[in-house]
């Protein structure tokens, strides 16, 4: 790899959606099964949505949600297998949280199943010893919540 060729970018319309669903299905267990049309709302409604190129080649991604001042989720953190170790990682991370949209962020979360050495090294820590996070996973609910009529704003149907 000559590490002068690979470039990180933060356009959300420069992210080739059928490499993207190539690297899932190749490296990020938990986003598989993705379908392209999901993965353009997914990235239409993600701000910032930072990707990393080697020549035409997506090569690594992660994305975020934002109110820009109090609280920001990342998302969907992946290098491609061939690209690991290098340092690529830590910089993509570096990227999205200095993009204006989150370097003012008070708390900026994350989830991870395998990685906290990774987010440990770049200065992410354990809140506290006892998790505050629930989950609402509406495929697995046994109850599910019945949808509210509107009261203000613009309703669905416009
Ligand atoms: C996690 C992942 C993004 C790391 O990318 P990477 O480019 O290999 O990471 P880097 O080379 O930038 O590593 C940065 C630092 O973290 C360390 N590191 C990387 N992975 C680590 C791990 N699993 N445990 C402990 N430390 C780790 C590196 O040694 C390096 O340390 P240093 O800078 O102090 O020398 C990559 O392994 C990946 O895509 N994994 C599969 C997808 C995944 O699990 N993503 C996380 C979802 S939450």
């Amino acid at each position: 790899m000559n590490s002068s060729e690979i470039r990180f970018c933060d356009l959300q319309s420069q992210v080739d959606l059928n490499q993207l669903q190539e690297l899932f299905k190749l490296a990020a267990f938990w986003a598989q099964n993705r379908k392209i049309e999901d993965l353009a709302v997914a990235i239409a409604n993600s701000d910032p949505v930072i990707s990393v190129w080697d020549e035409n080649r997506l090569i690594g991604f992660c994305r975020a949600n934002s109110d820009c001042v109090y609280r920001a989720t990342i998302w969907d953190v992946v290098v491609h297998p061939d690209y690991r170790g290098l340092g690529l990682g830590r910089k993509m991370i570096e990227t999205l949280l200095n993009h204006p949209r989150i370097v003012r962020v008070e708390r900026v979360y994350l989830m991870t199943t395998y990685q906290q050495g990774f987010y440990l090294r770049l200065g992410f820590q354990f809140p506290n010893p006892s998790t505050t996070m629930l989950l609402y996973n509406k495929h697995q609910a046994t109850s599910s919540l019945a949808t509210p009529a509107m009261v203000s704003g613009e309703s669905p149907r416009g």
